[in-house]
């Protein structure tokens, strides 16, 4: 079943250069790009988006850290997309997550773990609507 999906390419993904990596391990999966922005997030978006984390201890850090600098957003769109850009990514934890993912592969720290993908059907429209409003 073909599904949408929101990714991020946080910003330390943004800085190191790997929104081509990104990108491209996405596109060679079989997946489409239906949206894509890069901007520095508002205090809002942000709220908006990790709204079920309100409250642990790692929530201040990571919205000053998800506003600090340029993200990329987007729309990836295909078969399964929701969980399968989850498998690519891999665990949220970056020692947890497997080789050959993009966390596995990529990255050294929970919350500098490069890319964010939706959860589940409800968080991939919810998210979507909030970076793309006017997207059909
Ligand atoms: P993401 O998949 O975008 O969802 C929530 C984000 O919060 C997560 O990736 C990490 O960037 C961050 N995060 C989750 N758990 C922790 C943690 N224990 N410590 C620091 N950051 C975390």
């Amino acid at each position: 079943m073909s599904e949408r999906t929101l990714v991020l390419v946080k910003p330390d993904g943004v800085r190191r250069g790997l929104v081509g990596e990104v990108i491209g391990r996405i596109e060679r999966k079989g997946f489409t790009l239906a949206a894509l922005d890069l901007r520095v997030m508002d205090r809002e978006t942000v709220e908006r988006h990790y709204e079920e984390h309100v409250g642990k201890p790692f929530y201040p850090s990571l919205v000053e850290f998800m506003t600090s600098a340029p993200s990329v957003a987007m729309v990836v769109e295909g078969e399964r997309a929701i969980e399968s850009f989850r498998t690519l990514a891999g665990a949220t934890d970056p020692i947890k997550a497997a080789p050959g993912t993009i966390r596995g592969d990529l990255a050294t720290v929970t919350q500098q773990n490069i890319v964010h993908g939706s959860d589940s059907p409800e968080s991939a429209a919810r998210e979507i609507k909030n970076f793309f409003p006017g997207l059909a």
